[in-house]
């Protein structure tokens, strides 16, 4: 079910349960301009709400994710400009809304707001060769999607704040080495490849449980240990109530491969 209707971003799905966003501003470097924006969130909640995706994939070009926000766009806003319309908060409808599992796969550039669109997915796989950064200090800014929060988190203090000190770009082998990416590939095709094919296997599992597992993980990132231990164990008994935790326990017990109702 392709949509044409866009014009800066494609969706495809490539696999039953795939839902894919490839964003499509080549001429910019996938510069995350306004519009852009508007439709990535549109197309997410599209996804969010279709019974035959279960798992999402965003990508870009092999030369770019996305370059940042559109630098062009931000050169003439003024605070008051910024502050009423709360610039950038619109971009966070990823970490906010879409409870469906997200994998960026991040080929060439991802740059200041890329590295941070990225860095808001579920799991980050890339190439050896991908180029992130958060270079916005040499613009006389500071990362404003979230980067100085999850680059933190994901690589720790010292890497992070050398790294947004500097501006200075680190590679996709280092971006796996230090624990930011799941997983690195060494061409574009094999990153694709990769990709589509975890996000089939998510896609094959309950999605009461995929969604679950999801909601959990994303905790641990907000609370405190003790509370995110009890966060998960709540729900953990919560989805004795769901058929599929039914239905997966006793088809491990008959030895057959289990039919999921997805409730
Ligand atoms: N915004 C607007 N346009 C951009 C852009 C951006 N972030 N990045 C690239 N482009 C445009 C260029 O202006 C150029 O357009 P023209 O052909 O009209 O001149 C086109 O894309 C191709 O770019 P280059 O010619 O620069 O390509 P290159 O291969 O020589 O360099 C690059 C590639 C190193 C990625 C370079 O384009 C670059 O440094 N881009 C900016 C990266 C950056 O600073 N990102 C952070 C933005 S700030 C931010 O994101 C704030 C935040 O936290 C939310």
């Amino acid at each position: 079910s392709t949509r044409f209707s866009y014009e800066f971003i494609q969706t495809s799905q490539p696999k039953p349960g795939v839902g894919q966003v490839t964003l499509n501003r080549p001429k910019a470097l996938n510069a995350l301009c306004t519009p852009l924006i508007n439709e990535l969130n549109e197309a997410l909640q599209k996804y969010n709400a279709a019974d035959d995706v279960s798992a999402i994939i965003l990508t870009g070009s092999e030369k770019a994710f996305a370059a940042g926000a559109d630098i062009k766009e931000m050169a003439p806003l003024t605070f008051s400009e910024a502050y009423t319309k709360s610039f950038i908060e619109s971009w966070s409808l990823l970490t906010t809304q879409i409870r469906k599992p997200i994998i960026a796969a991040v080929s060439g550039h991802a740059l200041g707001g890329g590295c941070e669109l990225a860095m808001m997915c579920d799991i980050i796989y890339c190439t050896e060769k991908a180029n992130f950064g958060q270079p916005e200090v040499k613009l006389g800014t500071i990362p404003g999607a979230g980067g100085s929060q999850r680059l933190t988190r994901a690589i720790g203090k010292s890497r992070a704040m050398e790294l947004i000190l500097t501006g200075k770009f680190f590679s996709g082998k280092e971006a796996a080495d230090w624990g930011m990416a799941a997983r690195v590939f060494p061409t574009y095709e094999a990153l694709m490849e990769g990709t589509i094919k975890t996000a089939e296997t998510i896609a094959g599992y309950s999605k009461v449980s995929v969604m679950a597992c999801k909601e959990v993980v994303n905790k641990s990132q907000d609370l405190a240990l003790r509370d995110g231990v009890e966060f998960e164990r709540r729900v953990f008994h919560g989805l004795f109530g769901s058929e599929d935790q039914k239905i997966g326990m006793k088809a491990f017990a008959e030895k057959t491969k289990p039919e999921w109702s997805h409730q």
